[in-house]
């Protein structure tokens, strides 16, 4: 198989990484649970891990890293944790439903919202997210970059117009964490959100939601944390106050394995690498005249993400061929972001997505670029 959908969840993961939760399995308690060796070793092993979340995106105190299911669990918390009735929120047309679905479920308890439109690329003006601010506005909640096109969005203009506004921050970063650089003292996040079996390379079933000083939102689910067991409130420190129940941590463990792989291979490596292979697909494949490609390619920076359709074929039916004829996994359909198939007007089509990784090789995109031809001679 090739494997081009990593977007979805990053395939290949280095090696580090599954040795890492083999050993885990093998040797770890309960993290918090006990004063054995079993358990004293997974509390070592998650706070290694805290920490080096906390110096992957200079979030400083490691207890202000907690630990989630997933990058959806981390914006819930956020989300409904930090706004209340009457606040108003801003947010843009290209998220993903991790942000939307939450929103609008806190719209439905008080919260209004404004949806800053893209324009015909997908790109979001900064301009607008500020023009859209008001007395009530309590937060800015945005992707770091579109899972469907690959745009990065300006998170530092938008870091200061919070920072001037004084309004918090909460950033999906689930599509660059790993790949781009995301500081959050520097862009001044409130709130930082992420899956760790994307581009951190990490197992699925670990999230990671990182919070600046002074933001500390009410918890979404309570139960047992290993402290304070005669309270009947969940404890106010964190990170136990937000991570009720036995955490990921044979998990965890592989996502201190990947973030140590990517410090020595360099995130920035990683990066340039991905981003070749898409260029290199890009290059192969928009000179075909059925080929329709969706985001903006003039970009100084953009994810390794290449949506596409051919002709007027369903997305499915494309996705299909290709992974049955040629072995190639690419993701189609709508990807749970309506907002950019509303705009680039392929709510039927969906869109084919191919997402490289630095895994990939040339051969591979190649390969990609030979069967899509094929597709689109016979189309
Ligand atoms: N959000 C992931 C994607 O874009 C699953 O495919």
């Amino acid at each position: 198989m090739i494997y081009l959908d990593n977007a979805a969840t990053s395939f290949h993961k280095p090696p580090e990484v599954a040795n890492a939760v083999y050993q885990a399995l093998q040797g770890l308690g309960n993290c918090g649970r006990g004063a054995h060796g079993a358990a004293l070793d997974a509390s070592r092993q998650v706070h290694k891990t805290r920490v080096a979340i906390a110096n992957l995106f200079n979030v400083g105190d490691p207890s202000r890293v907690v630990f989630t299911q997933n990058a959806t669990e981390g914006l819930n918390i956020a989300i409904q944790g930090l706004l209340k009735f009457g606040d108003h929120c801003i947010t843009t047309a290209l998220e993903h439903n991790g942000v939307l679905r939450p929103l609008y479920l806190m719209e439905q308890r008080g919260v209004s919202l404004t949806v800053v439109p893209a324009d015909k690329t997908g790109c979001i003006a900064v301009a607008d997210i500020e023009a859209a601010v008001c007395a009530e506005t309590k937060a800015v909640v945005l992707t770091h970059a579109s899972n469907v096109t690959g745009n990065v969005l300006d998170i530092e203009r938008v870091g200061k117009v919070c920072k001037q506004h004084g309004l918090l921050f909460i950033l999906d970063a689930s599509q660059t964490a790993g790949l781009l650089p995301v500081d959050m003292k520097k862009i001044g996040l409130s709130a930082l959100c992420c899956s760790g079996h994307k581009s951190l390379l990490g197992p699925q079933g670990t999230g990671v939601l990182c919070l600046a000083e002074g933001v500390q939102p009410e918890p979404l689910k309570v139960g047992g944390t290993g402290v304070d067991s005669f309270s009947p409130a969940m404890p106010l420190v964190l990170p136990a106050a937000l991570e009720a129940g036995t955490l990921n941590i044979h998990g965890l463990v592989g996502l201190l394995a990947a973030c140590e792989y990517l410090n020595k291979y360099g995130q920035l490596r990683i990066f340039q690498e991905a981003t070749e292979r898409a260029i290199r697909f890009v290059e192969g494949v928009k000179a075909l005249p059925g080929v329709t490609l969706y985001g903006d390619f003039a970009a100084m920076v953009r994810t390794p993400v290449v949506a596409l359709n051919l002709r007027d074929i369903d997305s499915g039916e494309i996705a299909d061929e290709l992974f049955e004829r040629f072995g190639i996994a690419t993701r189609a359909g709508a990807h749970c972001a309506p907002g950019v198939h509303r705009l680039f007007g392929t709510v039927e089509q969906g869109m084919v997505r191919f997402s490289f990784s630095h895994f990939n090789s040339n051969n591979e995109v190649d390969e990609a670029i030979r069967a899509l031809r094929i597709l689109e001679e016979e189309s």
